[in-house]
């Protein structure tokens, strides 16, 4: 049976940066509620809100202090009720990200944990003993550094955090930490959000503790057969969406899974089995290898996108997860650089920017846009490496100085591969802040990039094809058509929809070249063309595309 979330076309709003409405250069709920009206003229019909709970803001929201109520940078619960209101009445569903597997260190449970195993929530977290001052074995933390943080004042007894150290991780084997998380979510789905985005929840189970990880020599590894999609994870997710799905049937449950093969991705989302409606996983943008002798690592260059790899990955995931499963399409989040940065054409921002758009969300699956994307930005710049306040941009910086790069360099490639630089406030107007607040921002990402107002003014804008794109989307046969890519020339992707008699071609020149290529004579000749980007020229037998121009071709069977 068709869900709603079979329509979804998903925006997700970074709620600090997204709009200010008390001038404290912090985004908040009601700078959303503001701007509901910006969606539905977009196009969209769900907004994804990264996490909105009682924080510390250590990972902007990731590490959470009470699960039950709104961070008061963000607003209040009123503020939050408000919103849903709001979105409703205009048909906008509202999914909230749902932090499962750690909570933030000055969380009660945590601070009631520290007081030793005598207390009721010591088994709510991780703990290990680490003899003679040794750790408890060499994984490596995603944040850099071990997994392991020494408790405050017990020396031997580590607590295990897969990401930042304030961030302990929830013991996922206790049932009573099942039950709470599962309250958790009906807690919120009483009050009437539409779903639940579920944040690293294939992390949930770890393996034994007690072993290290092959490391070739190095001290610490990032142990992911250790602690990503182990066969437990499964029976925890399932358990976790039985209960909320028993009181809120419609939720929609989209996961993060970032590691996941698109095997695990149909495991994931096996039909009838109560785990994720859909996916987000972080294989689908294969890269370039590597000059083997760079001394520099990997983490803050940017990396190619292998074009050829990448069409293989989205025909196995096309051909994988077939109806009644669900793919989500995406460029972007708030854990990568932007889209335009590290995809587009220097030479022809404004048409890539549309060209990828079409690209990826015309092909089968949920649109989920991050952003600004809408509006083509790219990477914002901060001054300095020391603005990241992120130890793994320390630890490149000094292997690159060793290996004689310039400062200037260094930041320069921080710039353009950091997820910090790519959550910089919404650029709305011309106006002081950019429309975005008052007083100075959050966050000092300076963001060059044409702001909402005169994009929404300009029929030609990235912004407006996106309008037509997603519009284009909502018909059955972008939203329902089946998927094949039609490989005929390394410099162009290009794909065909089909819903009974009606098929389109979507052609896009990724290069910055002219090209022409010999099609099919149907194809060649078909009489529609939509959503043209630069200039796709038919003739008899051949296309011709302009640099990062792309189009959509519609032909019905019995036409010529
Ligand atoms: C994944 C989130 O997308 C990321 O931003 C966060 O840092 C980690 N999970 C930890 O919650
Ligand atoms: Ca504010």
């Amino acid at each position: 049976m068709a869900a709603w979330y079979d329509q979804a076309i998903i925006y997700q709003v970074y709620p600090k940066s997204f709009k200010d409405s008390n001038g404290d250069g912090i985004g908040d709920l009601t700078g959303i509620t503001e701007k509901l009206d910006y969606f539905t003229q977009l196009g969209v019909n769900t907004l994804w809100l990264n996490p909105i709970f009682r924080s510390p803001q250590v990972d902007n929201g990731y590490d959470v202090s009470d699960f039950y109520a709104i961070d008061p940078q963000l607003g209040t619960l009123a503020d939050f009720k408000a919103l849903i209101e709001a979105a409703h009445r205009r048909g906008l569903r509202i999914v909230l990200d749902m932090v499962l597997n750690h909570t933030s260190d000055q969380h009660p449970w945590f601070q009631g944990a520290l007081q030793g195993p005598k207390n009721p929530y010591y088994n709510y977290y991780i703990w290990a003993h680490g003899a003679d001052g040794q750790l408890p074995n060499n994984w490596g933390s995603f944040f850099g550094g071990s997994v392991w943080t020494q408790h405050p004042t017990v020396a031997d007894r580590y607590y295990f955090h897969l990401f930042e150290r304030r961030m302990p991780d929830l013991n996922w084997r206790n049932p009573q930490v099942r039950q709470e998380m599962t309250k958790v979510a009906n807690y919120w789905a009483d009050l009437g959000i539409d779903g639940l985005r579920l944040d690293a929840f294939i992390h949930l189970a770890k393996a034994d503790l007690h072993q290290n990880y092959p490391s070739d020599g190095a001290d610490l590894v990032v142990a992911e057969g250790m602690f990503a999609n182990l066969p437990a994870v499964q029976p925890y997710l399932a358990e976790f969406v039985a209960g909320v799905k028993a009181n809120h049937p419609d939720l929609f449950i989209l996961g993060e899974a970032a590691s996941a093969t698109v095997n695990l991705a149909a495991d994931y989302t096996r039909p009838a089995a109560n785990m994720a409606d859909a996916v987000i996983s972080f294989r689908y943008f294969p890269t370039k290898p590597r000059a083997k002798r760079d001394a520099v690592p990997a983490d803050y260059q940017p990396q190619r996108l292998d074009w050829l790899a990448f069409r293989q990955v989205m025909t196995d995931w096309q051909q994988t997860l077939l109806p009644p499963r669900r793919l989500t399409l995406y460029w972007g989040n708030h854990d990568m650089a932007r889209v335009a940065t590290r995809m587009g054409s220097h030479r022809y921002p404004q048409q890539s920017a549309k060209s990828l758009a079409t690209l990826m969300y015309l092909q089968r699956g949920l649109p989920v846009l991050y952003y600004g994307d809408e509006l083509g930005l790219s990477n914002g710049t901060l001054a300095s490496l020391a603005a990241f306040g992120d130890p793994t941009v320390t630890a490149f910086a000094n292997a690159a100085k060793a290996a004689g790069w310039s400062s200037e360099r260094i930041l320069e490639n921080v710039n353009a591969t950091h997820k910090l630089t790519a959550r910089a406030p919404l650029p709305w107007s011309d106006d002081i802040g950019h429309g975005f607040s008052k007083v100075a921002p959050w966050l000092a990402v300076s963001q060059d990039g044409t702001p909402v107002s005169k994009q929404m003014a300009d029929p030609d804008s990235v912004w407006h094809h996106y309008q037509q794109l997603f519009a284009l989307k909502q018909t059955p046969l972008f939203t329902r058509g089946n998927w094949q890519l039609q490989n005929w020339a390394p410099w162009l992707y290009a794909y065909t929809r089909t819903l009974g008699v009606e098929t389109a071609l979507v052609v896009v020149n990724i290069s910055d070249t002219r090209h022409t290529v010999t099609v099919p004579r149907a194809w060649a000749q078909a009489p529609v063309q939509q959503l043209t980007v630069g200039t796709v020229h038919q003739t008899a037998a051949e296309l011709t595309l302009s640099p990062w121009s792309s189009a959509v071709l519609t032909i019905k069977k019995g036409s010529k």
